[in-house]
């Protein structure tokens, strides 16, 4: 099993669209939960489903087993665990670790080849047991000054949240998104990114698709239907390259 967190600090970098997308296009190989860490619940509505009030992903940590939050979705090798609404993580005392126990716990392994966490824009204990869990990070961002800025503030997080617990590093790339390869600042930023990370964590980016938001609408990711689409298209490039780097 391997398990890919997708994740950046800064909102509105297409988190959601990738967790959701990835997830979507790995179930078509192999069995996936996506657990949606963000109370917001995108993601779940991404795949047709919808908040959870005391079931989902967060009631874990009161006390409640993973598994039992796992609800169907209407793609039969995707179990979605889903947000929790109104759940605060300032209410809930020490979270350290808990999401890992269950992983072990659990044996959530024997049940699923992928495991895709979309995460809270913040660094907070949701956060923090995500990455626990973490083979693999991928950090997408929208290709401007601020969003360099994220990529190297989400990068410092990572390296500091393992080594704090003494854990290695995960393997982490970076997912240029909305991209239009015309623009000269899009083309600069993600130069930067280059530099100051290296080529080798870099993805291909994904382009502008605005059936890429209509997805949300209808519950219904478009790596199910709409194959002429360029987000389609661009997302699976990103799974296969993503899946020569596991
Ligand atoms: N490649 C894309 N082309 C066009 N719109 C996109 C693309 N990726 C994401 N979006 C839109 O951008 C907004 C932010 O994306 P979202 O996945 O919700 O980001 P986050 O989870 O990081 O807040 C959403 O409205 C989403 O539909
Ligand atoms: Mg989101």
């Amino acid at each position: 099993m391997k398990t890919i967190v997708v994740s950046n600090r800064k909102g509105g970098s297409a988190k959601t669209t990738t967790a959701v997308n990835l997830a979507c296009e790995l179930a078509r190989i192999g069995s996936v939960l996506l657990i949606d860490l963000d109370t917001q619940a995108h993601a779940s509505m991404g795949v047709g489903s919808c908040a959870s009030l005391d079931n989902g992903a967060h009631s874990i940590f009161f006390g409640k087993t993973l598994s039992e939050t796992f609800v169907p979705t209407v793609y039969e090798q995707l179990t979605l665990s889903p947000a929790t609404e109104f759940f605060d993580v300032y209410d809930n005392g020490d979270l350290r670790g808990i999401l890992r126990n269950r992983f072990y716990g659990e044996r959530i392994h024997e049940f699923f080849d992928y495991v895709v966490i979309d995460t809270p824009p913040t660094f907070d204990a949701l956060l923090k047991n995500a990455l626990e869990v973490a083979d693999a990070v991928v950090i997408p961002f929208v290709p401007h000054h601020l969003g360099v800025v994220a990529v190297g503030q989400m990068m410092r997080a990572i390296y500091q949240n393992a080594s704090f617990n003494g854990q290695s590093t995960p393997n982490v790339g970076i997912l240029p998104v909305m991209v239009n390869a015309h623009i000269p600042e899009h083309r600069d930023a993600i130069g930067k990114i280059k530099i100051q990370f290296g080529k080798e964590k870099l993805f291909t980016p994904i382009g502008i698709d605005v059936k890429l938001s209509n997805q949300f609408e209808g519950g219904n990711p478009i790596v199910n239907d709409e194959e002429r689409s360029r987000g389609i298209k661009d997302y699976r490039r990103f799974v296969e390259e993503l899946l020569t780097r596991l």
